[in-house]
């Protein structure tokens, strides 16, 4: 009873803020994200017999594993037969991105149990357990453009793919703070739908742009996808601007981010920007305008602040090979 799998991070291009149904993690609204290739989670899950509780590892470190019974015990709940289980999962989210992963995480354990407990749900279904560890986590099971339909139960809110995004199509993280962030997304949008009198705007809002993105990406609209991104991304943040007391993720190398995003774009780069519930900021762009885009940053961002990606596969299941492969990876790199 082994199961192991690979799921990618994600970036919200038309965001996730605000939840109708807290313990199921029904979204207030639907949203639509790029997978990125550049980081993921692997996960190994083995129930085992011989155990006398869950046990979970996190790069090589024995954690707390409370959060992973809870998520383990949405699948036993369907096993005949249940046994504890050994988690081991290694985070190639390299630390210095300052990129949340509880994405690629709970969407590489959800693949991870689902071989491993043999239910063998499908790519859908497995969404919806992936949305009950994290939001995010539900459109971390696709590749390419990714929509989570909101749905109006736990059955139905589920993601679906829309797009493999091969069409020239890059993201450059610009990262300017790598510290824990201060407000977790889930407080956040937490405090922002109970405070913020934006709130309904937002969600009305948020609609449209859904509409109107899925439409570009279709007609492959590059500009179209970027400034619709870039514009529902400000009014996610203007929300938590209204909210009370009131709040903010930007930092002052986040405001320069956008500036030079400005510039680039005044110098004819087609360049648009995102930011989620911390300060770095992710751009938008051609893949391959990338060397140039990072030069031009070079200027302002040191070497290691730059960080690009292309757009990244489904999650997807990992022989015993591909795990030692991936085991020895991490410790050369000792990410
Ligand atoms: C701003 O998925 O981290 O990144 O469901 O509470 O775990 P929980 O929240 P999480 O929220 C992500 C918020 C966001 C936007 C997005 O990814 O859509």
């Amino acid at each position: 009873m082994l199961g192991i799998a690979r799921a990618h991070t994600n970036i919200a291009l038309i965001k996730y803020w605000g939840k109708k149904d807290k313990d199921l993690f029904l979204p207030m609204t639907s949203s639509l994200s790029l997978t990125l290739d550049a980081f993921y989670t692997d996960t190994k899950v083995q129930f085992d017999p011989s155990l006398q509780q869950d046990e979970f590892y996190l790069n090589l470190i024995p954690q707390e594993a409370t959060p992973i019974t809870r998520f383990l015990n949405l699948f036993r709940q369907y096993m005949d037969k249940t046994y504890y289980a050994r988690v081991e999962s290694l985070n190639f989210v390299p630390t210095g991105a300052g990129l949340a992963s509880s994405a690629s995480a709970f969407a590489a354990l959800a693949g991870a149990i689902n071989v491993a407990s043999q239910l063998h749900f499908d790519a859908e279904t497995l969404s919806t357990f992936a949305r009950q560890g994290s939001g995010s986590a539900t459109r971390s099971i696709y590749g390419g453009f990714v929509e989570w339909e909101k749905g109006t139960s736990s059955q139905t809110s589920l993601a679906k793919h829309i797009d493999n995004a091969e069409w020239d199509i890059g993201m450059i993280i610009i990262v300017v703070n790598t510290k824990e962030k201060t407000i977790s997304s889930r407080s956040g949008m937490e405090h922002t739908v109970k405070t913020s009198p934006f709130y309904p705007a937002w969600v009305e809002s948020s609609k449209q742009d859904l509409i109107a993105i899925k439409k570009a990406i279709h007609t492959k609209n590059f500009q179209t996808v970027g400034e619709i991104m870039e514009w529902n991304s400000m009014k996610m943040h203007a929300t938590m601007l209204g909210a009370n007391p009131p709040f903010s993720y930007f930092e002052p190398e986040s405001i320069l981010a956008h500036q030079q995003v400005y510039r680039l774009r005044q110098l004819g780069l087609p360049v648009y920007m995102t930011m989620d519930a911390g300060p770095n900021v992710k751009l938008l762009c051609r893949a391959s305008d990338m060397d140039t885009i990072k030069k031009e940053l070079s200027s302002v961002f040191s070497k290691n602040q730059l960080i690009s990606s292309l757009p990244g596969k489904a999650m997807r299941t990992l022989t015993e090979k591909e795990w030692e492969h991936s085991l020895n990876t991490f410790k050369e790199h000792q990410l």
